[in-house]
């Protein structure tokens, strides 16, 4: 375990005051979904997308992991609101990790966020293909 001093404040504050935590029904039509795992340390992120006329109207996230982890998708689904599929998949990793100042080891935490978004962007295109 890594010591609560490592962490800077602003994982703290996601960590203890986590947005847009939940989840839509993944069969629901406008809803796409990303479940990621990270190899290195077994930690579970899951986040979904509800899209309307091409652009995400809300994102919410389910982390089973560490408060890095929490705090990265929690972030990006504050980033990724209101913006289009092609904007949001340019979200990248370094940006969140940026943001919230994770130290090196951290990193594969944000890593975890990005692929989640990715992964619940493609879920939808592929249901929106079907339809
Ligand atoms: Fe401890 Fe990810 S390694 S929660
Ligand atoms: Fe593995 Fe954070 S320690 S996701």
């Amino acid at each position: 375990a890594i010591p609560f001093r490592r962490y800077h404040e602003k994982v703290i504050e996601y960590y203890e005051n986590p947005k847009n935590a939940g989840s839509f029904d993944k069969n629901d039509k406008s809803v796409g979904t990303g479940i990621v795992g990270a190899p290195a340390c077994g930690d579970v992120m899951k986040l979904q997308i509800k899209v309307k006329d091409g652009k995400i109207q809300e994102a919410v996230f389910k982390t089973f992991g560490c408060a890095s982890a929490i705090a990265s998708s929690s972030y990006a689904t504050e980033w990724i609101t209101g913006l289009t599929l092609d904007e949001a998949i340019n979200l990248k990793n370094t940006d969140i990790a940026k943001y919230l100042q994770l130290p090196p080891i951290k990193l594969h935490c944000s890593m975890l966020a990005e692929d989640a978004v990715k992964a619940a962007v493609r879920d939808f295109q592929k249901k929106d293909e079907k339809k």
